[in-house]
């Protein structure tokens, strides 16, 4: 019997309207729009605004656009996954809360938290219910609402992250497309570089956690760094070697867009040129399991069946791993 495999079939995104420049952060902390380019790569960024808005919605629209674009109806969808670092609450999950707000009823659905590397620890995983032949319809949400652990006076973080959602469908293949080959990596003891303090189990929230800061993004830049782009570049020539592909092969690097010079160093290491590098940090930020989908999204006319796509991620935890990916359409 011929190899099942989980091809992508459709995808979809979603920004909130409301731009967030350099300009107007140069106004609420001491940075300046050529610090904040030249060290990142980011002009500007999509900020979720409005009471009682969070994950859920941007995820929904993402998915909602999805289901349209690819005629599907919701009801045919059998799971959902959403990755995120910024659920709408720390339980139920932002999937259930996404797919009730879609007409999602005949699924089960779950969270995945890997941060920025969440939309390909859910790739990989859904791509198994659909390989093992058990579900012919999965939906991969990722969605990030940034600015809801974001300290706007903070310099070091508050320039990187925006606000975002991407949807992925993926559906069963015989042909030889979709989801070739993956790794994925973690290594528990770099949380003490990236984190939230309070909020968990740990340390529940108090007057005094909020106090002193405590529910928002706390990230060592240098070390976090330093990790992120000798791994991402690592694993994103690891999957190259041992699938034995050339850069010559690669139509197109998807990386994680947290620092323009991360993204420059792993295609070198790859040896592509720039124009086989999917790059939108300018516009969007770092929105974490929304960067991903973001590019494909923004790529989705430029690519054509059988193109070889090289997908690479770090984030917190740490987590990292990139996906072999033969476009299906
Ligand atoms: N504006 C102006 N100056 C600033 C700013 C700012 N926004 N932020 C920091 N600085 C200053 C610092 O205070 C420091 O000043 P000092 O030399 O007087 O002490 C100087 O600039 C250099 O700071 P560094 O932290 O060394 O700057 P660096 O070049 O490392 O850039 C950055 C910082 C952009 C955060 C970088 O380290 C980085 O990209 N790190 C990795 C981020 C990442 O990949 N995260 C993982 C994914 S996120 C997730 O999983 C949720």
């Amino acid at each position: 019997m011929a190899k099942i495999r989980a091809k992508i079939s459709g995808i979809h995104a979603w920004v909130p309207p409301y731009i967030l420049t350099n300009k107007e952060l140069e106004s609420m902390v001491e940075t300046s729009d050529e610090w904040i380019v030249s060290r990142t790569g980011i002009h500007e960024r999509h900020i979720l605004k409005g009471e009682g808005l969070g994950t859920s919605d941007m995820g929904a629209e993402a998915v909602r656009g999805l289901l349209k674009k690819t005629g599907t109806k919701p009801e045919e969808i059998e799971l959902m996954i959403c990755a995120t670092v910024t659920p709408d609450m720390l339980f139920p999950a932002t999937a259930n809360i996404i797919s009730d707000k879609v007409g999602i009823k005949n699924a089960f659905s779950f969270d995945i938290n890997a941060a920025c590397s969440g939309l390909l620890y859910s790739l990989v995983t859904a791509s198994k219910f659909i390989e093992s032949g058990t579900y012919k319809k999965v939906i991969v949400v990722g969605a990030d609402k940034m600015s809801s652990i974001t300290d706007y006076t903070n310099r070091e973080t508050c320039v990187l992250f925006g606000d975002a959602a991407g949807a992925i469908l993926l559906e069963p293949t015989t042909e030889e497309v979709g989801i070739m080959d993956s790794i994925l990596q973690t290594d528990g003891s770099g949380r003490v570089h990236l984190h939230m303090k309070a909020g968990g189990s740990v340390k529940p929230s108090s007057h005094e956690t909020i106090d002193a800061k405590e529910h928002f993004i706390y990230q060592e830049g240098q070390p976090v760094f330093k990790f992120a782009v000798t791994k991402m570049a690592d694993v994103a020539a690891e999957i190259m070697e041992r699938n034995k592909l050339s850069s010559h092969d690669i139509a197109y690097l998807v990386p994680h867009q947290a620092n323009l010079r991360i993204i420059e160093a792993t295609a070198r290491r790859m040896g592509v040129e720039k124009e086989q590098v999917m790059i939108n940090i300018e516009r969007y930020g770092n929105t974490t399991s929304g960067t991903i989908p973001l590019c494909l999204w923004e790529w989705e006319n430029k690519l054509k069946k059988g193109d070889n796509i090289i997908i690479a991620a770090f984030g917190g935890g740490f987590t990292w791993g990139s996906i072999w990916v033969k476009w299906a359409y």
